[in-house]
């Protein structure tokens, strides 16, 4: 079964509305909405905000509903300097920018892992990528690095330090790759895609508000609806 996941309410119900068959199951507190899209079988749930939600979230859709796909959906914070507000970022591989725990391992690493970088899976990044050019064909899309952290990043500053770290970042948010190490513990395929919503910048509260109400839920559905719509 594939999972659908994204952090926020304003998504979730666009997915839920092409859903025509869901029935919901409450567990760890949250709705899971199991039925169909395109005649696949498909769970959608909300993971809320913030890399310990998003890991619960994942980690039960590993051993409740048994899932081998997951595809994350939301917005992000832009990073590269090409990356504009309404872009679309496919994400190729995941880090903590806000793990250290240095000295006793190098800054980044999760300790015990051996790495700082988790990639996605190959091939459901390419079927996303596909999807998301489909679906919204005049914007920008990038694919590459994207930060998490528990930290919304709204000032130049913040931005700034994040882009000096990590030159080839494209874009920052608080899930992805909380998401990434647990699919990697279960085997999970993971892919996700992000538009972007803001720039991480003094604006970023003020752009990301009015995205998120105006544009993010149609920008989510459409590249799912493209991305099932092609499903093997
Ligand atoms: N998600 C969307 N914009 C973001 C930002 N500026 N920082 C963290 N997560 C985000």
């Amino acid at each position: 079964m594939l999972a659908l996941v994204s952090a926020m309410q304003e998504e979730l119900s666009a997915v839920l509305a092409l859903m025509p068959d869901e029935r919901r199951e409450r567990v760890a507190g949250r709705e899971f909405w199991v039925g169909h899209l395109h005649g696949q079988p498909v769970v959608a749930v909300l993971s809320r905000i913030g890399k310990v939600a998003a890991a619960t979230t994942a980690t039960v859709l590993a051993e409740h509903f048994g899932v081998r796909q997951l595809v994350f959906t939301g917005v992000a914070g832009g990073l590269g300097a090409q990356v504009r507000r309404g872009d679309v970022v496919v994400a190729r591989r995941f880090v903590q920018h806000d793990l250290d725990a240095s000295p006793l391992f190098p800054r980044y690493e999760v300790p015990l892992y051996g790495q700082a970088m988790f990639p996605t899976d190959a091939a459901l990044t390419e079927r996303l990528v596909r999807a998301a050019r489909r679906a919204l064909p005049g914007a920008g899309q990038h694919e590459g690095l994207i930060l998490s952290g528990d930290q919304f990043i709204d000032s130049a500053s913040e931005a700034m330090a994040l882009q000096l770290a990590f030159p080839d970042a494209l874009a920052v948010e608080m899930e992805g790759a909380a998401v990434a190490q647990v699919c990697h513990d279960y085997g999970i395929a993971y892919a996700a895609v992000r538009t972007i919503s803001d720039r991480a910048d003094d604006e970023a509260h003020g752009d990301f508000v009015s995205f998120i109400d105006q544009v993010a839920s149609r920008h989510t559905a459409a590249i799912v609806e493209a991305l099932l719509a092609a499903w093997p």
